[in-house]
């Protein structure tokens, strides 16, 4: 500790002291040992520091600069997806990373600035302070202020109009670049969006919605087979061979007390049995199909005596086929995949927080924090005996945000 009293020092005498005393019985009342400093430029209007501080300012415009061709590229750079040979692919491949890797840069060189800054212009110190427990008084405050005033002179930033202007500058763009792309999360759920829905398409809808524009969607299959391009007479194509990705099922391809998982498989797709062609580029629509975030379906087939306790939920009651059910797999909790089915307590369970629901009760939670059902997809099969979509679901997918009625 310090042997100076600070109650030695009135209000009245500490005002009356320079900038250079207060910092300098600051640094005493602290307990601080100065054991060696040096200015980085003791001589004034050295050319030397001139070069070293356009060289910084050098920095900060790199930086300025990222920042506004990040923001930019966020703002008018072409970001709507386009599929294998669409015009414009190339262009929309880099929109992801050109944002990465100016935001990179424009953090990168105000970093460089300031360690650039640090070791350029403050003056090199040694000190050592022993510690001091307690709340500051008013000698500390002031004499801590004066320290602060003091360090702003002695790094030259407090004379240096253009970098402060360029690093008030590269601060704020530095700034933009993280808040902007929050701008895009900004949407008005309630807007109608083409279908008539309320919503812009993101919450209210999923694959299935095609289904209301007259679409027929088979209940598709995920065989996992990878594309390839291949030459064929009428050019490249982009296709899986011998299978397609997504095939269209039939109900005895599942046996009683099975879960699958389904895809929206529009007829225009399909690409399996004596339809295959490998000159048919399916596969980025099946692909686009397995990604949809709200399109996982769990197909169940229960045994027929157990289907025949099943308790369904009212208006509902043709949702099912037969023995088979669908619901939706995108938990009404916060949205992960209830991909967990035990067949013989006919639980559904999601493992994010172990809601479980109960297959035999139109998907009603019975544990967990979700609290409502997981909604129905109303199925049949179609003339040839395959597993189609009936409807649309009756209800929002997902969590269960609003406007659902259970
Ligand atoms: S997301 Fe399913 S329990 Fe939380």
């Amino acid at each position: 500790m310090t042997d100076i009293n600070k109650d030695n020092y009135s209000e009245q005498e500490l005002k009356s002291m320079s900038n250079d005393e207060l910092a300098r019985l600051g640094t005493e009342l602290d307990g601080v040992t100065v054991a060696y400093r040096k200015k980085r430029f003791p001589i004034e209007n050295d050319p030397a520091e001139e070069r070293a501080a356009i060289q910084l300012n050098v920095w900060l415009i790199l930086s300025i600069l990222s920042g506004i061709g990040f923001l930019a590229v966020y703002l008018f750079w072409p970001w709507e997806y386009k599929g294998h040979g669409d015009e414009g692919l190339w262009t929309y491949t880099f929109y992801t990373p050109l944002l990465g890797l100016l935001a990179g840069l424009t953090l990168l060189f105000l970093g460089v600035f300031i360690v650039q800054y640090v070791k350029r212009m403050i003056p090199e110190e040694v000190s050592v302070q022993r510690r001091h427990d307690g709340p500051s008084d008013e000698v500390d405050r002031r004499t801590m202020t004066a320290l602060l005033n003091d360090a702003w002179q002695t790094s030259t930033l407090g004379r240096r109009k253009a970098m402060q202007g360029l690093l008030a500058g590269g601060a704020i763009v530095a700034g933009l670049v993280i808040i902007a792309p929050l701008g895009g999360m900004v949407k008005n759920p309630w807007k109608r969006g083409e279908l008539g829905y309320e919503g812009d398409g993101t919450l209210w809808t999923s694959g299935w919605t095609l289904q209301e524009k007259g679409v027929k969607l088979y209940l598709g299959r995920d065989t996992g087979a990878v594309a390839e391009p291949h030459e064929t007479a009428t050019g490249q194509h982009y296709t899986t061979e011998g299978i397609s990705r997504l095939v269209r099922m039939r109900p005895e391809d599942l046996d009683a007390q099975a879960m699958e998982t389904v895809f929206p498989l529009a007829e225009e797709d399909v690409n399996d049995g004596d339809r295959y062609d490998p000159r048919k580029d399916v596969y980025e629509h099946h692909m686009h199909s397995i990604h949809g975030p709200r399109n996982a379906v769990m197909l169940i087939r229960m045994r027929s005596s157990d289907a025949a306790r099943v308790i369904e939920r009212k208006g509902q009651e043709d949702f099912h086929y037969g023995d088979f059910y669908a619901y939706s797999k995108i938990c009404t909790h916060i949205g992960c995949p209830t991909s967990l089915y035990e067949a013989q307590t006919h639980r559904i369970l999601c493992p994010c927080h172990q809601s479980q629901f109960d297959a035999l009760q139109y998907g009603k939670p019975v544990f967990g924090p979700a609290a409502r059902a997981l909604p129905q997809l109303p199925i049949t099969v179609d003339e040839e005996g395959y597993l189609v979509a009936k409807d649309n679901f009756a209800e929002p997918l997902g969590p269960a945000f609003w406007e659902r009625e259970s």
